[in-house]
């Protein structure tokens, strides 16, 4: 995936983010709300940029201004490491940004914009997302995006946590996504 949009750059993770990565992936308050362990060092970072961000389903997210990552976001099928109950041709979006760049909007601008590849240029006909029951932030950049309550797993085994948690789903079909936005 490469697509720009008004203040952003969603393209892939390269090596030199590892910093950046880093510096914000070691935040318990990016980290929890996804369901992983915040970075302990650099390297885990590394390891973490090589073996998951690296792959083609997740982009880093670029701010045009700095040229530097200040998040990620990553689209899922079926066919690769996903959470929600995908069928054919539906899509999965997670989603972090690093604590210092919350509340100006950068999220949905990006979601969009994955929402847009995804319905216009991959004719998914479905896009879900998942967010942990009191994570309002990421509750609220769903809604604003036009995605709707789906359903809950109440015993969702989060891998990288090695536990089970409740997990809240919401979608968005192709139909619903304004056509003004393709
Ligand atoms: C969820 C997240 C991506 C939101 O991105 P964002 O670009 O800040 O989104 P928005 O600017 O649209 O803000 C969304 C909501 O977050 C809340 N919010 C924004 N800034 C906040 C801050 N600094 N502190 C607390 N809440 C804040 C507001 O309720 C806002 O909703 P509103 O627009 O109705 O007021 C970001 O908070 C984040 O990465 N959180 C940690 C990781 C995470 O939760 N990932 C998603 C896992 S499902």
């Amino acid at each position: 995936m490469y697509i720009e949009t008004g203040r952003l750059i969603l393209r892939p993770w390269v090596d030199t983010d590892t910093e950046e990565l880093f510096r914000h992936a070691q935040n318990p308050n990016v980290a929890s709300p996804c369901g992983w362990p915040p970075h302990k060092d650099i390297d885990d970072s590394r390891n973490i940029l090589n073996a998951i961000l690296k792959s083609p389903e997740n982009c880093a997210i670029e701010l045009k201004t700095t040229g530097k990552p200040v998040g990620s976001i990553g689209l899922m099928t079926i066919a690769t490491s996903h959470t929600a109950p995908l069928a054919e041709n539906e899509g999965e979006i997670g989603y972090w940004l690093g604590e210092d760049y919350w509340g100006q909007g950068l999220m949905p601008e990006a979601v969009t914009a994955v929402l847009r590849y995804a319905f216009g240029e991959l004719k998914l006909s479905r896009v879900w997302a998942g967010y942990f029951p009191g994570n309002n932030k990421s509750r609220r950049v769903q809604e604003k995006c036009g995605f709707a309550y789906m359903c809950t797993d109440n015993k969702k085994y989060i891998e990288q946590l090695n536990t089970e948690m409740q997990l809240n789903f919401t979608a968005i079909d192709s139909s619903k996504f304004r056509v003004s936005q393709l």
